[in-house]
């Protein structure tokens, strides 16, 4: 009887619990979505129906209020979808919302101190030092590498091509082996050679980050839904073997740095230093990391590693779906394609057929296809932000109260028509023309502000490098329909679900 009594004490308090909880916009006043209980927004992810990012864009899709109260489980939070507002919070507002809100732990757990995770003043100190290893002349000096790696790409392909023939490929799967090599390359300066050897270090991590088992999608919600869990996960020693890997890997590439006093030029090499010295040098010719401080070492291997771990993981799937997406589009767009050949073809011609640094800069056109490509697909479909003090909405009687989670649908505000006429076209033109027709403060692919991608430059080099390359070495045939593609429903970024085919051929 005792425990009859007990079990309905214990079913009212759950009860009164959720119903307390799921009524927290009410109570702030605040419009909200559906309340299901007890995955609230996630219903459709726990159901393993949409990604997080789509399920975020069903509910932009969903309503028209500028400010939303949503449920992430049991945890309140906020989708702006308001253009301006959301541009305001990154950027002229960034004081009232600095930080992610997602799990970071400086002291227990070093590697989790990535430019990524951190907060406050320990991000804004370790952003401006890290800033100087992405300027164009730094850029510039690892081009090279790159440029090598796009060869290796194109001579895989002509290997897989038939004698005048032609073959479908999945250039996601190519463009993620080029990306990998060239993060792991430009990164670690390692000779990551993925085409030569699918089994290499790299590809393992690889597709450790991309396996999603229930603890993996376990571990990504705690990272970002529920730090302290993850916190907890961590003391306990439950160790993640991505991060593992990467841990023993970086080790043993600063143990053989320092000891044989290497020096390349790789972003390993500024992180050292910054180790060895206290800062990166703004001089693109300098790449010395020789102690200056008498062996005082002002950053651990293993914030080094957390740092190499972060580069990789937000550069290269990021990479390799912009690629991929924007040769698909070019094979819908017939006349976008004559375009981007025309504009890669005048590009080499004007640097004595050489694809430099500068070609590359050159191709105006590309340039807007890889614009429009980030719109259409945003690779991170959407910014997160947590409120780090209260803010009064714009035009409203609503304040986002300290501790609130807040996104941003970039997906949504990208194929929305009020931002954006004719959304689903892929129109190239919408950056070259004068006018810029569209809603400027909605278009916001790499972020925006201080906290905005640190690597974007390096990523639409590197995205621009392996198109031209496709272009100027095969023919690639168009789609004789149009078809969109359908995205994966697991991980955080934008992802193809079935790959990307597109039909090349050699040029004669
Ligand atoms: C096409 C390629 C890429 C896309 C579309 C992309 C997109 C993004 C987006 C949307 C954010 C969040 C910005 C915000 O919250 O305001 C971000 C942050 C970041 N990205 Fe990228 N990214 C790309 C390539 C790269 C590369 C190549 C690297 C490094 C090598 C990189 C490193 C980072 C880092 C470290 C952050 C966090 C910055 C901070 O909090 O200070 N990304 N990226």
């Amino acid at each position: 009887m005792v425990a009859i009594y007990l079990l309905i004490g214990v079913v009212t308090l759950l009860y009164v619990y959720l119903k307390w909880t799921f009524s927290y916009w009410d109570r702030k006043g605040f419009p909200s979505t559906a309340k299901s209980i007890p995955f609230g927004a996630m219903e459709s992810v726990a159901k393993g129906k949409r990604s997080f990012g789509l399920a975020i864009y069903d509910i932009y899709k969903s309503t028209k209020e500028p400010v939303i109260g949503l449920y992430l489980t049991l945890r309140p939070a906020l989708l702006i979808r308001d253009a301006q507002i959301s541009r305001d919070i990154v950027t002229k507002d960034f004081a009232s919302f600095h930080d992610r809100g997602v799990y970071v732990d400086e002291e227990n757990d070093p590697m989790s101190a990535g430019l990524f995770q951190l907060e406050g003043a320990g991000w804004k100190n370790l952003r401006t030092k890290l800033t100087p290893s992405f300027t164009s002349g730094k850029l510039k000096a690892m081009f090279e590498t790159s440029d090598v790696i796009g060869d290796k790409l194109v001579a895989t392909i002509k290997n897989g091509i038939p004698q005048g023939g032609n073959k479908e490929v999945d250039i996601k799967k190519l463009m993620s082996t080029y990306a990998i090599d060239i993060i792991g390359t430009t990164i670690f300066g390692l000779n990551v050679d993925s085409f030569a050897d699918p089994n290499n270090e790299f590809v393992a991590i690889s597709k450790k980050l991309n396996r999603k088992n229930f603890t993996d999608i376990l571990r990504t919600a705690a990272l970002f839904l529920y730090p302290g869990m993850e916190k907890f996960f961590v003391r306990i020693g439950w160790k993640q073997e991505a991060i593992e890997l990467m841990r023993e890997l970086s080790h043993r590439t600063i143990d053989l740095r320092e000891k044989n006093n290497i020096a390349r030029k790789d972003l390993l090499q500024l992180l050292l230093q910054l180790r060895n010295q206290g800062k990166i040098s703004t001089d693109d010719n300098v790449w010395s990391a020789e102690s200056t401080k008498n062996g005082v070492k002002s950053m651990s291997k293993d914030v080094i590693a957390g740092q190499l771990f972060l580069f990789y993981a937000a550069g290269f799937e990021t990479t390799a779906a912009t690629a991929s997406f924007t040769l698909y589009e070019l094979t819908q767009n017939p006349e976008v394609m004559e375009k981007a050949k025309e504009d890669v073809r005048r590009a080499l011609e004007n640097h004595d057929g050489k694809l430099t640094y500068d070609a590359i800069s050159d191709m105006k056109y590309l340039e807007a296809c890889i614009l429009e490509t980030t719109r259409k697909y945003p690779a991170l479909p959407f910014l997160n932000r947590v409120c780090t003090q209260d803010y009064p909405v714009p035009d409203s009687k609503l304040v986002i109260k300290k501790g609130t989670p807040v996104l941003i649908s970039l997906l949504g505000m990208h194929l929305d028509s009020e931002n954006f006429p004719d959304p689903m076209s892929y129109l190239p033109e919408r950056y070259l023309e004068e006018s810029k027709d569209f809603n400027q403060a909605a278009y916001m692919p790499f972020g925006e502000g201080p906290r905005m991608c640190i690597g974007a430059r390096m990523g639409k080099v590197n995205v621009k490098i392996a198109v031209a390359k496709i272009l100027s070495n095969f023919n690639v045939e168009m789609r004789k329909e149009k078809k969109e593609l359908e995205f994966d429903i697991n991980g955080a970024s934008l992802m193809p679900k079935y790959g990307v085919p597109i039909r090349l051929s050699l040029k004669k």
